[in-house]
């Protein structure tokens, strides 16, 4: 490692790897069978027209060509990710698709999907979907890739990629901050800089007033909760530094973040729609756990900021549970099925009077033959929830397209249409038209 890469991301030799492990020949999941969310299912599903139905996407993620502090910190840590891959157990229909997680080019995010160049066909895919909204991030790094250096350039290209939706007629939905930072920021000390919301603000600021007359909805910050724990609790995103101090003055910074850019989004227009995407996660614990970890883990940074939400964002993928106990159905990441989870979560937030969307929802199965069932029960306890009077307006299933998922690399596959990452070959699979049924079955 060189002295900046050290400075940088430390001097860690241990990586560790989010990845999970398998169950091979698991039950197959199916919804119809789960009596909890059998009774919707079955029934007609009672959406609102102006209901959104798309899908998110985050451009690190899917864009390539990307430089930023992941793209470094991916190079010093590739190999390390290899040797940790070593040590556990892979089934072969992960191994048999390029990249795996044994070779180093899983874990460089390269030309990713090529999303940068081909968002027009893309956006066609989503739209022979049948998706009306959509939900990407701008990524800092190229619009401001030097301090105070603004690329129009690249502001042109979201320029187009946002025309290139409403042209479609989906509505866009903006993320500002999804985990990548310039490098010339994160060199500052990243979060950690007394100042770094200030240029987080000027940037935010800076995207308002160029889309002002063609984005309403605007998430400013994705996950704030989660990034701050892996980069500064559990070491596993950069800048990889274990420390709770450290994690609390990020929190903290992010709190200010959200706060000064809403304001400055306001100031461009009090129309705009406001809000953040937070993960969150079913906390199955003992009674007298569950409060404490479900408002620390879910609900603390929402409610520090709720005064300058317009709309309330929910990740949901999976529930944690207080002991281990394997789970009868789960994802190729190892993580647990559990809808009703969402339906839980979404009847909580009601007490924050806002509206809800869900902004991510999504399975990593590389074989799809899962994602359907996901998808449809995860949908019907949505709909359990409005009909219990919760207020949700979208449903954004992650992701668009098989993508770069951070510190496992490509390896899970989330994507409603699945990348061949030798040619870049998009082939739409079977759950995306599944997903397509709801979506005119809702309209009709
Ligand atoms: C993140 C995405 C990620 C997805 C699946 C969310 O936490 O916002 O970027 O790919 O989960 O892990």
């Amino acid at each position: 490692m060189s002295n900046f890469q050290k400075s940088f991301f430390g001097n860690r030799k241990q990586i560790v790897l989010l990845s999970t492990g398998f169950v091979e020949n698991c039950p197959r999941f199916s919804y119809n069978k789960t009596p909890a969310f059998a009774e919707e299912a079955k029934g007609r599903l009672n959406f609102p027209k102006s209901f959104f139905w798309g899908s998110s996407t985050s451009s690190h993620q899917v864009e390539g060509g990307t430089h930023n502090d992941w793209t470094e910190w991916e190079r010093v840590t590739a190999k390390l990710k290899v040797e940790n891959a070593k040590l556990r157990g892979w089934p072969d229909y992960i191994l048999h698709k390029y990249p795996n997680p044994l070779q180093e080019e899983n874990y460089i995010s390269g030309k990713a999907c090529g999303h940068y160049h081909r968002f027009r066909e893309d956006f066609d895919i989503a739209r022979s979907l049948g998706h009306n909204a959509h939900r990407f991030s701008i990524e800092w790094s190229r619009i401001e890739p030097e301090e105070g250096k603004f690329d129009e350039k690249e502001i042109e290209h979201y320029r187009q990629v946002i025309r290139a939706l409403r042209e479609r007629g989906i509505e866009p939905f903006i993320t500002l901050w999804h985990w990548t930072h310039p490098v010339w920021f994160a060199k500052r000390g990243g979060w950690l800089a007394k100042d770094a919301q200030i240029y987080f603000s000027r940037f935010c600021k800076r995207m308002g007033e160029e889309f002002k007359d063609e984005v309403q909805y605007w998430i400013i910050l994705n996950e704030p909760m989660l990034w701050a724990t892996d980069a500064y609790r559990l070491g596993k995103k950069p800048p990889m530094a274990q420390s709770v101090f450290k994690f609390l003055k990020a929190y903290v910074q992010l709190v200010r973040a959200h706060r000064n850019a809403a304001a400055a989004l306001k100031d461009i227009n009090k129309d705009f729609h406001i809000g953040i995407a937070e993960s969150m996660n079913d906390m199955l614990f003992p009674a007298l756990l569950k409060p404490f970890v479900h408002y620390f883990r879910n609900l603390l940074f929402i409610s520090l900021v709720k005064n300058r939400l317009d709309f309330i964002g929910v990740n949901y993928y999976r529930p944690f549970r207080f002991r281990f106990q394997k789970p009868l159905h789960i994802s190729d990441m190892g993580w647990e099925i559990y809808p009703e989870g969402m339906c839980h979560l979404l009847k909580d937030l009601k007490k924050y009077c806002k509206p809800i969307f869900i902004m991510e929802n999504g399975i990593a199965d590389a074989r799809d033959a899962k994602r359907a069932d996901f998808i449809k029960s995860h949908i019907a306890m949505m709909q359990r929830a409005m009909n219990e009077g919760v207020d949700v307006r979208g449903y954004f299933y992650w992701s668009l397209f098989d993508n770069f998922e951070w510190d496992s690399g490509f390896w899970p596959r989330f994507g409603l249409v699945e990348i061949d990452y030798q040619t870049l070959k998009r082939r739409i699979r079977p759950s995306a038209y599944e997903y397509k049924k709801i979506i005119e079955e809702s309209k009709s």
